[in-house]
């Protein structure tokens, strides 16, 4: 198992649940042999050429009872925007540091609280 990972992947249709968390994701397919740790990740994404912080998620949705295993970004800038974009798009994404394993969360509104940390210590990260 690793946590520095590249990649490639598609874009696929998550539950659309991400949006009214506020938080709309890319759901990506998981690429073969695929190694990486489970958890939550700031990485860098590459639209073909052009290059977005965001933050990744990759195991279980345990807060929604899914064990299906998701691997997902938020793309810290432009997330509407690019959401659109992505459909043709090939996506690269590197993971930089792994900030937290994956948690089952009691309410959406605890999930969300921490999500909201998550994407600051991703943005602070990557940005800075
Ligand atoms: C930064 C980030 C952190 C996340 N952390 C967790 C977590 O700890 N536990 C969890 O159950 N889901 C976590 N998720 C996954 C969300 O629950 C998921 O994005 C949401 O349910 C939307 O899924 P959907 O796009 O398939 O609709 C996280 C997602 C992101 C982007």
């Amino acid at each position: 198992m690793q946590n520095q990972v590249k990649f490639q992947s598609r874009k696929v249709t998550g539950d659309g649940r991400g949006k009214l968390l506020g938080f709309p994701t890319i759901n990506l397919i998981i690429p073969d042999q695929f190694n990486l740790e489970y958890g939550i990740y700031a990485v860098w994404i590459w639209l073909d050429a052009e290059k977005y912080p965001g933050a990744l998620h990759y195991g279980p949705v345990p807060t929604f009872d899914k064990v299906t295993v998701t691997l997902e970004v938020f793309v810290l800038t432009e997330a509407e925007l690019l959401n659109e974009r992505v459909v043709a798009a090939a996506i690269t994404i590197e993971t930089v540091k792994k900030l937290r394993d994956v948690k089952k969360f009691d309410t959406a509104e605890a999930l969300i609280v921490q999500m909201t940390a998550d994407v600051a210590a991703a943005r602070q990260l990557l940005t800075q």
